[in-house]
């Protein structure tokens, strides 16, 4: 790295694995939230939680697998299909909370990370 760049927030929290275990603690709430898990349309949550890990590493400053792969994030039109009222948003902050936390990050990196989350689901609210 030319000195003098500033080192992004996706390495100075550890890259790829502190994502893929943030991602992976995410959806082991979800699996065991049943009005949650019922938004979710396919059987297997792996695939959901790829690309939920590529979209976070994108976002943070890590590679571009996520758009190479999946084209412009668009996030809110990807979200239409499905019913995302304040309780659904809830449930799903309460689960990454917790995800979060289990990191341990140390600040201001864990605030930094969690009001980017809370902001992005209060953005994904579609139905009253
Ligand atoms: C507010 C509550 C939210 C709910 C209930 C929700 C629910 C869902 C559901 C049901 C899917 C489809 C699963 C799949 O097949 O991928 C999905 C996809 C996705 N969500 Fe959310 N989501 C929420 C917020 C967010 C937020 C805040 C982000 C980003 C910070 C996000 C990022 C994504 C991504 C990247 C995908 C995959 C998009 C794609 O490439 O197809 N979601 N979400």
């Amino acid at each position: 790295m030319p000195r003098g760049e500033p080192e992004s927030f996706y390495v100075r929290v550890g890259g790829e694995p502190t994502f893929r275990t943030l991602v992976h603690r995410f959806y082991e709430g979800v699996a065991q939230d049943p009005e949650l898990r019922a938004m979710y349309p396919e059987e297997d949550l792996r695939p959901a939680a790829e690309r939920l890990t590529l979209f976070l590493i994108q976002y943070w400053g890590g590679p571009s697998t996520y758009s190479d792969t999946r084209g412009h994030p668009r996030l809110r039109m990807r979200h239409a299909p499905f019913r995302v009222d304040a309780h659904a948003r809830d449930l799903w902050l309460h689960h990454m909370a917790e995800a979060v936390r289990s990191l341990k990050l140390p600040e201001p990196d864990e605030t930094e990370l969690w009001q980017y989350l809370e902001r992005a689901a209060h953005f994904m609210v579609n139905a009253e």
